[in-house]
């Protein structure tokens, strides 16, 4: 089934929510962003959500001292909207057991790097302290391990000899948003599968990560 209804989860800027939400206004993503959650009150994607008119709402973790109850709330969060696709877009907590068993195969992050290269945070830093000549970003299907589920799409630019991790992170950022929203439309209007590892793409085997081009297309 191409996706139609889609669920994001924050937890600051959302400036990914943001992309999402102006490709749909343009007509350019043909998907409702039925819901946006958030595990801090004060991330400001809320406000970002509020002014386009999309349901949200918080669920913060600090307040849940274990970590499975958290997951569970979260699980039952997201399903009360039931979206096809779940997107986490700057969120900043593991999903646990009861999401992923959930959302199995629905579930998509977005990932400041060129995976496998630079799982977890600080990615800029170490892309530059390893010396590294490209830097990108990733959407992936999530799995229990950090930032390792199988990779959907890819952006790659190049690591500039004078980059400190702001310069190169202000450059990735706005590629980053066309990757995110590139991949959600291929999710609406191709069947982007994902068993055992493995991706498909309207049923056809995906062996490396798309690729996204200067044009913002795959
Ligand atoms: C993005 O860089 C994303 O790759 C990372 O967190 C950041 C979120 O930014 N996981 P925003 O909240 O969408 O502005």
């Amino acid at each position: 089934m191409n996706v139609r209804r889609i669920t994001v989860l924050i937890s600051g800027a959302g400036s990914n929510l943001q992309a999402l939400i102006d490709a749909r206004d343009r007509g350019d993503l043909q998907v409702e962003i039925i819901h946006v959650i958030s595990n801090h009150a004060a991330a400001f994607g809320l406000e970002r959500a509020r002014k386009a008119g999309i349901a949200s709402s918080v669920l913060e973790h600090a307040t849940y001292p274990e970590r499975a109850d958290y997951d569970r709330k979260l699980a039952e969060l997201i399903a009360e909207a039931d979206p096809d696709l779940v997107i986490l877009a700057g969120f900043m907590r593991i999903v646990g057991p009861a999401v992923l068993r959930r959302f199995a195969g629905k579930l998509i992050n977005l990932h400041p790097s060129l995976l496998p290269l630079h799982r977890g945070i600080n990615t800029y830093e170490r892309a530059i302290s390893s010396g590294d000549t490209e830097h990108g970003a990733s959407v992936h299907f999530v799995t229990a391990d950090l930032d390792a589920g199988p990779v959907i799409s890819q952006v790659r630019i190049p690591v500039e000899p004078q980059d400190v991790p702001a310069t190169l992170a202000a450059r990735l950022s706005p590629r980053e948003h066309q990757l995110l929203v590139a991949t959600v439309e291929l999710f609406s209007h191709c069947s982007v599968q994902c068993q055992h590892g493995v991706i498909t793409l309207n049923g056809k085997v995906l062996d490396q990560p798309l690729v996204l081009k200067s044009n913002g297309a795959f």
